[in-house]
């Protein structure tokens, strides 16, 4: 794959780009961006506890309202939880038949309470659309359901300083297993015929931490749950690319989600 070089450290902790970039924006700080957690919720109420309350979606999406399982919910607007076309009345609602997961939701994400919505999300939109894939479709959403993010350092004053500016940080280890069970429940809940992991924080949760985007993008894989399995980069990655890179990257990037709909086939 030539066209990696742009990633500093392609296997590194760093391998998935910061996407602080397209999410350096205002806080909004109108009094209505209240964190919307419901306040009945004990401090400690984890998202295994929480989840397991759930028996459809809905209500899954309802209980990770008040997850507290981990610190991000603290300094994030509100828990950005998956979305599809899947219904919970239905009898018999239309499989779902891909499933899409990014690392956290971003500054737009946060503040909109959906996934993929900010710069990463529209560039997804276009490489679904050029790769045949009706994204409402397909469900979509992130490994980690907060956004963590640290204030914009003021220039003069280091990370003493507090712009207003969120930028994005990357979520650690612990923080990805405490909001893990609401993405098995997702999953489990939905059974999709495929997963597609959009960068190393969803490759690694779901395939193991010794997976590499980088190598291993595009293979199919059995992994949790009885599912199969596919990845390839984060779209953040495309938009941080150097601009002489970034189309071969773009092509690389809807190659492998056309294959991911092939395999459907
Ligand atoms: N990046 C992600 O990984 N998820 C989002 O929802 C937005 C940006």
């Amino acid at each position: 794959m030539t066209q990696e070089s742009f990633l500093p450290d392609p296997e590194g902790p760093e391998a998935e780009p910061e996407f602080d970039a397209p999410h350096d924006r205002e806080r909004p700080d109108e009094p209505d961006f209240e964190p919307d957690f419901d306040s009945d919720q004990p401090a400690n109420a984890s998202a295994a506890a929480l989840a397991a309350t759930a028996s459809t979606l809905d209500e899954l999406r309802e209980a990770a309202a008040g997850c507290r399982g981990c610190d991000l919910w603290q300094d994030a607007l509100q828990t950005v939880f998956g979305e599809g076309p899947y219904s919970d009345a239905a009898a018999e609602p239309e499989r779902i038949e891909m499933v899409f997961i990014g690392e956290q939701p971003g500054d737009r994400e946060d503040v909109e309470g959906r996934p993929f919505v900010g710069p990463a999300g529209a560039l997804l939109d276009r490489a679904l659309g050029d790769a045949g894939i009706d994204r409402t479709k397909a469900y979509v959403t992130n490994t980690v359901k907060h956004f963590k993010w640290r204030p914009q350092p003021v220039r003069g004053q280091g990370f003493r300083g507090t712009g207003k500016r969120r930028i994005h940080q990357k979520p650690n280890q612990e923080q990805i297993n405490a909001c893990r069970p609401w993405l098995d429940a997702e999953l489990g809940m939905l059974k999709p015929r495929l997963v597609v992991c959009l960068g190393a924080t969803a490759a690694q949760a779901l395939l193991g931490r010794s997976f590499r985007v980088t190598r291993q993008r595009g293979q199919l894989f059995d992994g949790p749950g009885g599912l199969r399995y596919t990845a390839t980069v984060h779209p953040s990655s495309i938009l941080r690319a150097d601009s002489s890179q970034r189309e071969a990257a773009y092509a690389d990037f809807v190659d492998d989600l056309r294959n991911a709909l092939a395999a459907l086939s």
